[in-house]
């Protein structure tokens, strides 16, 4: 299982690479919005980071415009995905991306069905939604284990990105679905090792050892 980092700032992308935890990057607009830059420019700076693969979305509305954009992103490097919506427009774009070798992502999946044609032309990515889909009112356990299961009863070469990941249980619940890659906000990451127990407890052991008498625990603190 793979972790993405679903973010566009350089300085997240740093930190967590300490950690181990960027084996990819996924954009979109809403995220390169944010990072309130150049989102050509940022893309760029990204892809420039390492050899792992950088998503980005198609913001083109027709199929012309989304094989012009897709080509013009394509030449920005190898590790480059292009992101396309999961409908009949999509496919056909996709479809005619990857005859030419383009990596291609399937974003806006909200259920395991929207999947199903691009797992048929070996896509290399489908997206589907967590957070976003559970805000309307839906589970998405079920459409994550499933979607991963139709992949591999149906042969296909296409990985599932567990996506719209916000909060830690969203996350396990995703792990749990053995998905191939999530891709986790850096907010997720910081809620993960701050929850509240932590600091409690973490606190807690460090107060109870400090009412030891310091010569008592002089030895194991290397303070002798
Ligand atoms: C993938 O990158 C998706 O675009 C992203 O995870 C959506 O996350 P959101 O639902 O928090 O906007």
């Amino acid at each position: 299982m793979k972790f993405f980092l679903d973010t566009a700032s350089l300085k997240d992308i740093a930190y967590w690479q300490t950690m181990g935890l960027v084996d990819g990057v996924t954009t979109n607009p809403v995220i390169l919005a944010k990072a309130g830059v150049d989102p050509y420019a940022r893309l760029k700076d990204i892809l420039s980071l390492g050899d792992f693969p950088v998503s980005a979305q198609l913001t083109a509305t027709d199929k012309d415009g989304m094989l012009a954009q897709a080509t013009r992103f394509a030449s920005l490097g190898q590790n480059i995905v292009i992101k396309v919506p999961a409908c009949p427009l999509g496919f056909s774009v996709a479809s005619a991306l990857k005859s030419e070798g383009v990596r291609v992502s399937i974003t806006l999946v909200f259920t395991p069905s929207q999947a199903l044609p691009f797992l048929r032309v070996h896509v290399d990515y489908v997206s589907l939604f967590v957070a976003v889909t559970e805000d309307a009112g839906l589970q998405q356990d079920h459409s994550m284990t499933t979607l991963r299961t139709a992949i591999d009863a149906m042969g296909s070469k296409t990985q599932l990105i567990c996506c719209s990941i916000r909060t830690p249980d969203h996350l396990w619940r995703a792990v749990c679905a053995n998905p191939h890659v999530i891709t986790v906000p850096p907010s997720c990451w910081e809620d993960t090792f701050r929850n509240p127990l932590f600091a409690t407890w973490s606190q807690r052991f460090l107060a109870q050892w400090s009412d030891m008498p310091q010569d008592l625990r002089a030895a194991y603190d290397g303070e002798e």
